[in-house]
C-alpha cells in the first residue's frame, strides 16, 4: 500500500477503533460482532507494524500494550510533584485554616472557600498532553525525577489518548491517582492465586505492581483505573480555581471524583470529613482521608509552596485499617471448587470501626511466603469490605512457641484425598459429594449477585443439606411447603415467601444463571460476556474451546475451565434438571410477551430519532429482533432518509416499509 493511502486508512481505523472501544465500554452497546472488531485491530496492527512512522501517539493499538522495556527512565517534572501535610483531627483543620487567613491577611470572620476531595489510595502519576495528544506519563518518584510509564499508562482506558476537545491547550500536566477499585482487586488477587502467584496485601500495592511492569501487556491486563485531581504546568489555558479545573478536566474526558466539591469554612470541611467517612466502607475504592485545598488558584499562587508540600492544600487523614493482633488458629476450610484455603482465627482486634477476628492467608504457598504461624503476632490489613489480609509477621515478638500448619493430607470436610494440582498453587479436595463444596456451591448459587434468592441464608441451606432435602442446586426446585415446614423455627407464612422466592428465581437473566453455576476463573463479568456471545445456554453448553477464545477477553485459561464445567456428566446432569424444573434464563433485554414478540425488524438509511443501536435495543425490550439485511421472514423495515437497497428489496417482497415516526408509535402501542 501507497504510504499516503496506508495513512488515511491508519487515521480511519484509529477513530473507528476508539469509537467501537466507546459504544462497548461505556454505552454497553456494540455495533459490531467481536470477530468484526479484531478484524479491524488486526489491520491496524499490520499496517502500524509496515509502517511504523505512521504509528500515531493516540492510536488504540496502545491500549494493549507494546513491545517490553529493559529499563525506565527517567523523566523531570516540570513542577515539582509535592507530597500533602497530614492533619489528624479537626484541631489540625483549625489550625491549617488559622494559618491560611493569617497568611493571606484576612479578617476573622472571612471564610475561605476550600475544595474538598476524597483522598485516593492509590499511586500518583503525571500525565503530559501536548496539544490534546497524550505524549508522556510519569510516576510521581522523588517528586522531583519520576520514573516514564507512558506505555503502561496508555493501557488504562479510562485514560484518554486525546482530549475531548477541539481547542485544546498547547501544554496541559495533569496529576492524578491510579488505582484499583476493590471488586477488580478482589477478583484479580483470586486469578493470581489461581495462577500460583501471591496475591496483594491491598489493593494500593497491587496498583503500585502493576504499574512498574517492564512489559505493558502486562498492566493492560490489570484493571486499573485514574482519578485526576490537579494540574502540573499548563500553557494556552487558564483555569480560576480547582472548582473550575476539576469541570473543565472532566469534559476533556479525564476521570475526576464525581464526590468533590467547594465547601465553606471549617465547618463545611469537617462535614465534608464526615460525610467520607461515613461512606469510607460503601465506596468501591479505598480512600484514606480527605484532601482540603483552597479552591482560588490566585489565593494557591500567594501562599505558595514549602519545601515538600503545599501552604494551601492539607490532607485530613482516616484512622489507618491496620492493627497488630495475634493469630489464635489457622483453620483449613473447603470452598465450592475444593480448593482448601487457610483462614486464620485472630484475636478480636478493631480496625478502623469494625471488629476483625479473621483473615484468609489465600493458600499454603503464601502462607509459607510470608512464614505464618500460629501463635504469630501479625500486622493485618483491611481494606474495603474485603476480608482481611495479613501484612507481614512481627517477627521479633517470636517466643518460641509459634506452631506451622502442615499441608492436610485428606479435606478437613469429607476425608477425600487432597492434591495439589501442578501449575496451580491450590490444594484441592478432589470428594465429587465433599458436603463443603456442595454447601459452598449452594451458597453461591442463592447469593444476590447470582439467582437472588431472596431469604435463603446460610442458616436454611444448612437445615436443607441436614436433612437431607437437597443435594444439588437443581433439588432447591422441588421442595415443597411440607419439606420446608421440617425445619426449626419455620411458619406457613415463611415458608410461602421462601418458596416463592425460589419460583421467583427461575427467570433470571443468562449471564445471571451461568454465573450462579460457579464455573472456576466465570466470575460476573466473564459470565455476561459469556451470555452476550452466545445468546442461548444450549449453545453455550456446546462451544468448543476455540469459539470460546473469540470471545473478546476470553482467555485459554477461562475457556478450558468452561469447556472442562460443561463437558462433566454431573454438571449437566444438574442444568438439564434445573431446566426441566423451569428454569429459564433470559438474555438481558428479551421480554417475553413483549409487543413485538416474534416480529423481525430492520433498520436502514440515516436514522435521525435514535440510533441503531438503541433502535435494536427497543426491538429487543418488547420482544422482536432486529436483523441486518431484509428477507421474506422480515416484518417491517423502518427506513430512515436516504435508504438504498434494502428498502428497494423490502418494496420487492412486499414487507411493509415504516418511517422513524411510524416506529415510534408502534412502540407506543398504536397501530402503524
Ligand atoms: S493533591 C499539593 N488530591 O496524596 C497537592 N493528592 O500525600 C498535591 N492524593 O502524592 C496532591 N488523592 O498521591 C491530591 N484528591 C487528591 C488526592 C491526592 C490522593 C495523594 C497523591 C499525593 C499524596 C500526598
Amino acid at each position: 500500500m501507497d504510504i499516503n493511502l496506508a495513512k488515511e486508512r491508519i487515521a480511519f481505523l484509529c477513530e473507528e477503533i476508539e469509537r467501537h472501544n466507546l459504544l462497548y465500554y461505556e454505552n454497553d452497546a456494540p455495533e459490531i460482532s467481536d470477530a468484526e472488531y479484531d478484524a479491524l485491530f488486526r489491520e491496524l496492527q499490520q499496517l502500524e507494524n509496515q509502517f511504523p512512522e505512521l504509528i500515531r501517539p493516540d492510536s488504540p493499538t496502545a491500549r494493549v500494550g507494546g513491545r517490553p522495556l529493559g529499563k525506565f527512565s527517567q523523566v523531570a517534572h516540570r513542577v515539582p510533584m509535592l507530597s500533602l501535610d497530614n492533619a489528624f483531627s479537626v484541631d489540625d483543620i483549625m489550625e491549617f485554616d488559622k494559618r491560611i487567613r493569617r497568611e493571606l491577611g484576612l479578617a476573622d470572620q472571612a471564610e475561605i472557600t476550600y475544595i474538598c476531595e476524597p483522598k485516593m489510595d492509590g499511586v500518583a502519576v503525571e500525565l503530559v498532553y501536548e496539544n490534546g495528544i497524550l505524549v508522556q506519563g510519569s510516576t510521581r518518584g522523588d517528586g522531583v525525577t519520576g520514573e516514564e510509564i507512558t506505555a503502561n499508562l496508555k493501557t488504562i482506558r479510562d485514560i484518554p489518548l486525546r482530549l475531548k476537545t477541539d481547542s485544546p491547550p498547547q501544554l496541559l500536566e495533569v496529576r492524578g491517582e491510579v488505582y484499583l477499585p476493590l471488586e477488580p482487586f478482589r477478583r484479580f488477587n483470586l486469578e493470581r492465586e489461581e495462577n500460583g502467584e501471591p496475591p496483594f496485601a491491598n489493593p494500593r500495592n497491587a496498583a503500585a505492581g502493576s504499574l512498574r511492569q517492564l512489559d505493558p501487556k502486562i498492566t493492560a491486563r490489570r484493571p486499573l483505573t485514574i482519578c485526576s485531581y490537579a494540574p502540573g504546568t499548563v500553557q494556552g489555558y487558564v483555569f480560576g480555581s480547582q472548582n473550575a479545573f476539576l469541570a473543565t478536566i472532566m469534559a476533556w474526558g479525564l476521570p475526576v471524583n464525581p464526590l468533590a466539591r467547594p465547601v465553606t469554612g471549617i465547618a463545611g470541611i469537617s462535614d465534608f470529613h464526615e460525610e467520607m467517612a461515613a461512606l469510607r466502607d460503601t465506596l468501591p475504592y479505598e480512600i484514606d482521608g480527605v484532601v482540603v485545598k483552597v479552591d482560588d488558584f490566585a489565593l494557591q499562587r500567594e501562599l505558595g509552596e514549602k519545601s515538600r508540600s503545599s501552604k494551601w492544600a492539607i490532607a485530613w487523614k482516616f484512622p489507618p485499617r491496620q492493627a497488630v493482633t495475634v493469630v489464635e488458629d489457622i483453620i483449613p476450610s473447603v470452598g465450592r471448587t475444593g480448593v482448601i484455603t487457610p483462614t486464620a482465627n485472630l484475636r478480636p482486634v478493631e480496625v478502623s470501626g469494625v471488629t476483625v477476628s479473621r483473615a484468609t492467608l489465600h493458600n499454603w504457598e503464601e502462607m509459607a511466603r510470608k512464614d505464618i504461624r500460629i501463635g504469630d503476632t501479625v500486622l493485618i490489613e483491611r481494606a474495603g469490605d474485603v476480608i482481611p489480609a495479613v501484612v507481614r509477621v512481627l517477627t521479633e515478638k517470636r517466643t518460641g512457641s509459634e506452631r506451622l500448619l502442615p499441608l492436610p493430607a485428606a479435606c478437613p470436610e469429607c476425608g477425600s484425598l487432597v492434591v495439589k494440582i501442578p501449575d496451580e498453587v491450590a490444594v484441592r479436595c478432589l470428594g465429587l459429594t465433599c458436603p463443603a463444596q456442595i454447601r459452598e456451591s449452594i451458597i453461591h448459587f442463592a447469593s444476590r449477585h447470582a439467582m437472588d434468592i431472596d431469604g435463603l441464608g446460610e442458616k436454611y441451606i444448612d437445615q436443607l443439606l441436614r436433612l437431607g432435602l437437597v443435594h444439588d442446586v437443581a433439588d432447591l426446585y422441588q421442595l415443597t411447603a411440607a419439606d420446608l415446614m421440617r425445619f426449626e423455627r419455620m411458619g406457613d407464612k415463611l415458608a410461602e415467601n421462601l418458596l416463592g422466592a425460589i419460583a421467583a428465581s427461575k427467570n433470571r437473566e443468562l449471564a445471571t444463571f451461568i454465573f450462579a453455576l460457579g464455573i472456576r476463573h466465570v466470575g460476573e463479568h466473564t459470565a455476561k460476556l459469556l451470555a452476550a456471545g452466545f445468546g442461548s445456554l444450549s449453545s453455550r453448553m456446546a462451544a468448543s474451546a476455540g469459539e470460546l477464545l473469540t470471545i473478546r477477553e476470553v482467555g485459554p485459561q477461562v475457556a478450558r475451565s468452561i469447556t472442562a464445567f460443561f463437558a462433566g456428566e454431573e454438571n449437566r446432569r444438574v442444568i438439564e434438571r434445573l431446566l426441566a424444573a423451569g428454569v429459564s434464563p433470559t438474555t438481558a433485554a428479551k421480554r417475553v410477551g413483549g409487543r413485538f414478540t416474534g416480529k423481525t425488524f430492520v433498520f436502514t438509511g440515516a436514522l435521525e430519532r435514535f440510533s441503531r443501536s438503541e433502535a435494536q435495543k427497543m426491538v429487543e425490550a418488547e420482544g422482536g429482533h432486529a436483523a441486518g439485511s431484509v428477507s421474506k421472514k422480515t416484518d417491517y423495515v423502518i427506513a430512515g432518509a436516504e435508504a438504498g437497497s434494502k428498502l428497494e428489496k423490502a418494496r420487492q417482497l412486499g414487507v411493509a416499509v415504516l418511517t422513524e415516526e411510524e416506529f415510534l408509535q408502534m412502540m407506543e402501542g398504536k397501530e402503524p
